[in-house]
């Protein structure tokens, strides 16, 4: 069993938005009452094992993300912002160098990445995600696939329908070994990191073995309109339900 040594959170709320298609990017909507940002970072703190949280936005939102949580949460000593970056692993590297300026990193130091745009993480898919580096150095949460998958190569006939029980489809927060998730950057050339859109990914391309552990199929990704009506009604019936 691998030790498990200071815990630290990445929350990437770096992007526009674009799909979503508002004014002021997702992250900083209210569901409920109060910003997705806000109850994301909410959700991570339920583990009291995080003991650093880095927040990467960008631009003219960085100070709208200072702002909201003063507002909403106020002095918090674990809580820190740098700027984001061009992409969502942009936005990490930044991060990640913010934590490497501000503390010597241990072999058993972990990181969590959450997207701030999946503000329904519960307190029992952190815990797992923790839990489970005990035996590994990278872990992804998934949950299965419902719907039948139909692959199509030219976008008009189907090409393949992959065996469903097999299929997964990923979420967030992913775990890491702080220092296998630099070292497997540092392995890639800038162009090749700019292909690989899921972070687990430029693990997974080196041969580092990933552990998965269930996730929820409310802890969606917030990334359309439609997906704004569907987390108020994620909020009522997780507050229905007890879930923290
Ligand atoms: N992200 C980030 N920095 C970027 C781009 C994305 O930190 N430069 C973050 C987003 O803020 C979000 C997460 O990565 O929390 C997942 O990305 P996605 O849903 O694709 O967000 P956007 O890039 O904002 O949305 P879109 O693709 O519709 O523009």
């Amino acid at each position: 069993m691998k030790k498990i040594g200071k815990v630290y959170c990445a929350i990437l709320a770096g992007g526009t938005g674009t799909r979503l298609n508002s004014p002021v990017p997702k992250q900083f909507l209210e569901v409920g009452g109060v910003p997705i940002l806000i109850r994301s970072i909410r959700a991570m703190f339920a583990d009291e094992r995080i003991e650093e949280l880095w927040i990467g936005a960008n631009g003219d939102w960085y100070d709208l993300a200072i702002n909201q949580i003063k507002q909403f949460i106020g002095k918090d000593e674990r809580l820190h912002i740098c700027r984001g970056g061009e992409d969502r692993e942009g936005t990490l590297l930044n991060i990640l160098d913010s934590i490497k300026n501000n503390n010597v990193i241990n072999e058993d130091d972990i990181v969590l990445i959450h997207d701030a745009v999946r503000p329904f993480a519960t307190k029992r898919i952190i815990n797992d995600v923790i839990n489970e580096l005990h035996y590994c150095d990278v872990c992804n949460t998934v949950i299965p696939v419902n719907d039948t998958i139909i692959r199509s190569d030219d976008k008009k006939s189907v090409s393949g329908m992959p065996d469903r029980s097999v299929l997964f489809a990923g979420q967030s927060p992913q775990g890491f070994r702080i220092k296998t998730l630099i070292k497997a950057f540092e392995s890639l050339d800038s162009e090749t990191r700019k292909k690989l859109t899921e972070t687990t990914k430029v693990c997974f391309v080196q041969d580092i073995p990933i552990h998965i552990v269930t996730g929820e199929f409310f802890n969606f990704k917030i990334t359309t309109p439609y997906d704004m009506t569907l987390a108020e009604g994620v909020l009522k019936y997780k507050d229905s339900a007890g879930i923290e």
